[in-house]
Parts: structure tokens; C-alpha cells; sequence
């Protein structure tokens, strides 16, 4: 994706020094900035800081910082501490263990002087595979957007979205925002309707960044409008990500998507849940009961970021300082509420043996 005319990937490595590169998340939309990750614990702390976000851009990250530990250090030991530190960055999105998993296979029956050349080999690869799996979901999404299309010729397609599973959370393209991208290219009108998603606004600060970066039409909207919205026919489908979808198809997802899959299901609006393998987690059947849930820290709710009048960033504190605060950073709807899944193996059902028949080789 372009960023004022110019391609980028959320996450590269700088060839001569081995250093990462990233687009620092925390900085958008007020200022474009790259970040250089040159150790483990400087990947460990844009994960845990939001540096990076989304699925399946920290389990790139999570990659890369395997690779950084393994050039300063290739032991056995190093490399357990590494994916245990790696580990415990983030507890929701599933593509953090399945990246480290993926690391410590290729990892652990090598030699420890060929590690390092390993280690980034296997980082590189899992970003290049990233960016196909989503340009694929992007694909097979493509077929619902243009089949809404022949059943409202000539008008727009209205999609609503939840957080950002844009390209800033990928490596490339995206998963719920890549079936957008390719609409817009092939000319369907489309215009979507972006939940801000509070606490941290990756809605009003990311998606409608990256979508006013590829010009297709966005609307802003706090998160409670959404249901509305439905109510009054004004939204043709949900397209939201996942960080984590279990083998029955419970899908998790940031806070505040469960609720808009009950008004998509009261008003008759499919809710697409946008699935990359990597964020399927074969091992788990009850998504409300076995997936951790990530609770982040009171200033993401009590403080809010934005420019003051002088075009100043500023942070200021929005509640009374003696209220109590709860900030689960994610939810769960239940596989019902979830009209289909769109992988890069097609569009499925949100059920056990669809999922079985598609990825349980
Ligand atoms: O807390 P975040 O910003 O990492 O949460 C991101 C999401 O919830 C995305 O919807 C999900 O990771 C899918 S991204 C392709």
C-alpha cells in the first residue's frame, strides 16, 4: 500500500544491519514516522506498546524479534527466553504463538552458528506469506462485494467496519479492508462506515489514515451508531478481522464487534469475519471460555489523544481521576452471529467441520 505515493510494508529488515523497520502505529494519523527495532526486547516492547498492532502484523514482529535474538545471541537458552518474552507481549492474538511456534521448529535442530541467517530467513518468509494470504482474502471477499453490487446496480455498497484490519495491521493489504481495496480498484462504488473503536481509536485513527491513503470514501462514526445505522438500511454488510477464531468459529475480535454482529444478526446485515489461517486456533472449540482476554491500562480509557487548536499533539485526561476504569481490549461473538468466514482458502462457514474441511489437513 501507498503512503502518499510511496509502497510500504508495516514491517521490513534493513539488509546490512539486520535492524527492523516499522511504522510507528502510535504516531498516526498525526505523524508518519519509522521506528528501528534493533533487539529482542525493542520488538518485545512495540508489541506490548502498540507500536505494531493487529493479528497478524505482531506476529510478524514476533518474528523479526526471534531473528534480532538470535544474531546477538544463537544458545538454546536464548532461544527459549527470546519466544518466552516474545510470548508473553500479548495475550490475545493467537499469530504471536503461532509465529514463535513456527520460529522455534525451524530454530531448535539447528546449528547455533546458522540460527541467525534462519531466523530472519523464516521472518521474511512469514511476512511474504502474509501478504498472499490477505491479497487472497481480498480475492474471495471481492465475490461478495460484487454480488451485493448485482443486487443494487449502480448504487453504492455500504460496509461497516470495526478497529483497523487494514494493511496497518497486516504486513500488506489487510484482511477485512483488502475486499475494500480490491472493490474500489475494480470500480464498485464503495463507501465505508468506520466505528472509531475506542479506547485507542483504531478505527478514526488508522482505517480512515489508510483508507483516505487509497482515497476510497469512509465516514467516521462513534462506536454506538453502528446498530442504527443497520436499523435504517444503511449498511450492506460488517467486514471485520479477527485476532483469534476457534475450530467451531467463535470469533474474537476488539472490543465492541460482538455487539455489532447482534445488530447485524436483529437486522438481517451478513457480519463477514476476515480469517487468515494463522489467526485460526485449531486447538481451542469454546472461544468464550478458553481465550485470554487482554485487559490493557486505565489511561487508554481515561486519557485521549488528538491536536489542540494549534495543531499541538496533546493528551488529555477525559474522566473524574477517583472513577474506577475495566479495559478488555476484546470480545468474543459466539460462531452463530457469524454469517461466514472469508480465508484465503475461500469463503466458509463459521462452523467446525467447514473450518475441519478447509484447514485441518
Ligand atoms: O488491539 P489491536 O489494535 O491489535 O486489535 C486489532 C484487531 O482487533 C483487529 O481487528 C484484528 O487484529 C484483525 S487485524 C487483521
Amino acid at each position: 500500500m501507498k503512503i502518499n505515493g510511496t509502497y510500504y510494508r508495516t514491517i521490513w529488515c534493513e539488509e546490512d544491519q539486520g535492524h527492523v523497520s516499522i511504522i510507528d502505529q502510535t504516531r498516526l494519523p498525526f505523524a508518519f514516522k519509522i521506528a528501528t527495532l534493533t533487539c529482542l526486547e525493542d520488538a518485545r516492547d512495540a508489541i506490548r506498546d502498540m507500536l505494531v498492532r493487529g493479528a497478524p502484523l505482531v506476529g510478524a514482529t514476533a518474528a523479526y524479534g526471534m531473528a534480532l535474538a538470535m544474531r546477538d545471541d544463537p544458545s538454546h537458552e536464548h532461544l527459549e527466553l527470546a519466544a518466552d518474552l516474545l510470548f508473553a507481549a500479548r495475550p490475545t492474538a493467537v499469530n504471536l504463538a503461532w509465529a514463535l511456534e513456527r520460529q522455534k521448529s525451524a530454530l531448535v535442530n539447528a546449528e547455533p552458528a546458522e540460527r541467525s541467517a534462519l531466523a530472519y530467513q523464516v521472518a521474511a518468509e512469514i511476512c511474504d506469506e502474509d501478504v498472499a494470504l490477505c491479497e487472497s482474502i481480498g480475492e474471495h471477499g471481492l465475490t461478495l462485494i460484487e454480488a451485493m453490487a448485482e443486487r443494487k446496480p449502480g448504487e453504492t455498497i455500504h460496509i461497516l467496519t470495526h478497529c483497523n484490519a487494514g494493511w496497518l495491521a497486516t504486513v500488506d493489504w489487510g484482511t477485512a479492508l483488502s475486499p475494500i481495496y480490491k472493490a474500489f480498484d475494480t470500480g464498485i462504488p464503495v463507501h465505508v462506515w468506520v466505528d472509531e473503536t475506542r479506547p485507542r481509536n483504531q478505527g478514526a485513527y488508522l482505517s480512515a489514515y489508510e483508507l483516505g491513503q487509497h482515497g476510497v470514501p469512509h465516514t467516521v462514526i462513534v462506536d454506538n451508531v453502528g446498530g442504527h445505522l443497520m436499523q435504517h438500511g444503511l449498511v450492506d454488510m460488517c467486514l471485520v478481522g479477527t485476532d483469534r477464531t476457534t475450530r467451531t468459529g467463535d470469533v474474537c475480535n476488539k472490543i465492541g464487534t460482538y455487539l455489532k454482529a447482534l445488530a447485524a444478526h436483529d437486522n438481517q446485515v451478513p457480519f463477514y469475519v476476515c480469517a487468515p489461517s494463522p489467526s485460526i486456533d485449531l486447538t481451542l472449540a469454546d472461544g468464550l471460555r478458553e481465550i485470554p482476554i487482554e485487559q490493557r491500562a486505565r489511561e487508554e480509557v481515561s486519557h485521549i489523544t488528538g491536536l489542540d487548536a494549534q495543531g499541538n499533539l496533546t493528551h488529555v485526561e477525559i474522566l473524574p481521576t477517583h472513577s474506577g476504569v475495566r479495559n478488555d481490549a476484546f470480545d468474543v461473538t459466539p460462531s452463530r452471529y457469524v454469517t461466514a468466514l472469508v480465508t484465503e482458502k475461500g469463503v466458509i462457514e463459521a462452523n467446525e467441520a467447514a473450518i475441519q474441511a478447509a484447514f485441518m489437513e
